[in-house]
């Protein structure tokens, strides 16, 4: 591995667990990899290894203590969430992992990752029983869907006696991991675009057409997009949901809307991502007041089809790699390939949608068809699925420029 792969400052969070020690050679691993680490301990990480032996290793001071006067004068907590370009937790205890869940702050490492902004990664090591525990499970899913990657852990021989899933990873397999995920970023420079979320189209000033599109996945597609580099602009329908960090967010409500600011921001950009569930009717006309229920026994609403907006895409002059979404409640894999070709896209994404699949819940899997291939990629919360759709279309994006500019 090239000696600058990890070239980052890393604040390596040690907790405790009895792996506290794979973290010394965890620590001389990375800085031979070019990183500047420094050292964050939690007391019970201090039963378990002694600080001088980390500081000796990383060849700066250990912090332990939140509110430790001569610690918060040398690198307070806050400065420290502002130098780290990263931070990797290793190993991360069933108790630490549950702390970030909800969000404490009661010590160094748990103020400093609410503190940060930069990317968080934890490698678990505990017991297989506290492992499998539904609640751990569940603090994890909590942690991935807020963008936190979780390494490992492995399994075999516990230090409890124990066989199972729940050993640190050993630290050359956490460290290529990182390297993976540090690697410079693909999309640098390059403008992508997403539509997201529902549209609504008034029948009344009360009254729409809507479907029930979260928009989670989405929203969840800007978030890999911005990590992968680029710059992302989410043109959102109607939905509750925190726009990413540094994605720039235009919020509308009908598919005109959408249509509008589409074509608006689509002329520069280099991946356009149709992820919005566009209504395909909408009714022909808006009355200016409420209807009202003793107006009419029967009420007959006159639909028109909507502009489809990708399509649209599709007939630039300059156009942009086109990603598509189908979302349908059968025939998924048929349907999806007729749509890559009838509405002219680089890639579709297809989901099942239905009870408790694809729309409003957390996971999700994909079927992606292009030209000349297909992958699948199994059921995970959306910010994992995102990620691994954002690998694909960057692949895909790339193969279809190298095979044009030659
Ligand atoms: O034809 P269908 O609506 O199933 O196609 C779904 C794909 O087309 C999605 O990518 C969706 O965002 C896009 N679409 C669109 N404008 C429409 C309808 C669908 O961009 N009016």
């Amino acid at each position: 591995m090239h000696e600058t792969v990890l070239r980052k400052k890393i604040v390596l969070g040690v907790t405790g667990s009895i792996a506290a020690y794979k973290s010394a050679e965890l620590i001389r691993r990375m800085k031979e990899l070019g990183a500047d680490v420094r050292v964050v301990m939690t007391k019970a990480a201090c039963q378990f290894i002694t600080p001088l032996t980390l500081q000796t290793l990383s060849g700066q001071p250990v912090a332990i203590e939140l509110l430790d006067a001569d610690q918060e004068s040398a690198m307070g907590h806050i400065k420290l969430a502002r130098w780290a370009d990263w931070i990797v937790i290793a190993p991360a205890s069933a108790n630490t992992i549950a702390r970030l869940a909800h969000g404490r702050a009661d010590d160094l490492l748990s103020s400093l990752c609410l503190a940060s902004e930069s990317p968080l990664a934890v490698a678990p090591a505990m017991n297989n029983k506290m492992w499998a525990n539904e609640a751990t499970q569940a603090n994890l899913d909590t942690l991935m869907r807020r963008g936190v990657y979780v390494l490992g852990p492995a399994s075999g021989d516990q230090a409890c006696g124990e066989q199972g899933e729940g050993r640190l990873l050993e630290p050359m397999a956490i460290i290529v991991q990182l390297a993976q995920l540090m690697m410079p970023l693909k999309l640098q420079g390059k403008k992508v675009v997403i539509s997201a979320g529902p549209t609504y189209e008034p029948i009344d000033p009360v009254r729409f057409i809507g479907n029930r599109s979260s928009g989670k996945m989405g929203f969840a597609v800007a978030k890999a997009a911005k990590e992968a580099g680029a710059n992302v602009v989410l043109i959102a329908g109607p939905v509750h949901l925190t726009t990413p960090q540094g994605v720039e967010r235009i919020n509308v409500e009908t598919a005109a809307q959408m249509h509008e600011q589409v074509m608006a921001s689509v002329a520069s950009a280099d991946i356009f991502i149709a992820s919005a569930a566009v209504a395909d009717f909408r009714p022909l006309s808006v009355a200016d007041n409420k209807i009202k229920k003793t107006q009419t026994d029967n009420l007959q609403l006159e639909l028109v089809p909507t502009i489809d907006i990708v399509s649209d895409v599709a007939k630039l002059e300059r156009v942009p790699f086109i990603v598509g979404f189908a979302a349908e409640t059968d025939h998924v894999a048929d349907y999806a390939k007729t749509k890559l070709h009838t509405k002219k896209l680089d890639m579709i994404a297809a989901n099942q949608v239905g009870e408790g699949l694809g729309f409003a819940v957390d996971n999700n899997a994909l079927d992606v068809f292009w030209s000349q291939g297909s992958q699948t990629l199994p059921l995970a919360n959306k910010t994992q699925l995102a990620r691994d759709l954002m690998t694909l279309i960057i692949e895909r994006f790339y193969a279809k420029n190298s095979t044009q500019s030659t």
